[in-house]
């Protein structure tokens, strides 16, 4: 089977505890079943990883990403910092989504520019966690779509 990556990055451990009123009331552990279920029944097996350390993922990205056919990210606050996980990426060319819970455009300024956007297939935010279902399916459509 065919492997998707999900990659979560820092305080993303704390949803369903952290600020629940913008990021929801369901833990990443719930999130992630929900997903690999869905990914499963399209042929795809998740394999997810999140961490709070920018070289934890930047680690997972380049051990893993050459062996996937693409990836969700949500990058938490470094996607708002990290020159070095969008050079992660660019490093094994996955194709990605990018996800956020919340809207980052209706927030604080500097949540507005993400390192990422602009080399990720295309952005969801704002659906809750909502936005991992979506992010699955531009996922698979752009692989398939490729294939
Ligand atoms: C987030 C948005 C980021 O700005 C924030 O730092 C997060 C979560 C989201 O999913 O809405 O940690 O990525």
């Amino acid at each position: 089977m065919e492997s998707i990556l999900l990659v979560n990055g820092p305080n993303l451990n704390m949803l369903g505890i952290r600020e629940v009123e913008k990021y929801g009331e369901t833990s990443l552990t719930e999130i992630v079943s929900n997903l690999e279920k869905k990914a499963k029944e399209k042929n795809y097996a998740l394999k997810s990883f999140q961490s709070n350390h920018e070289g934890e993922l930047i680690d997972f990205i380049q051990s893993e990403g050459r062996k996937a056919k693409g990836l969700i990210l949500n990058a938490g606050a470094f996607t708002h910092t990290s020159i070095a996980l969008r050079d992660a990426i660019l490093s094994v060319k996955i194709p990605f989504v990018e996800v956020h819970l919340s809207n980052i455009f209706g927030r604080e300024n500097f949540r507005h520019h993400s390192y990422l956007s602009d080399i990720a297939i295309g952005i969801i935010a704002g659906f809750g966690k909502m936005s991992y279902e979506l992010g699955l399916i531009a996922i698979i459509d752009f692989i398939e779509k490729k294939v």
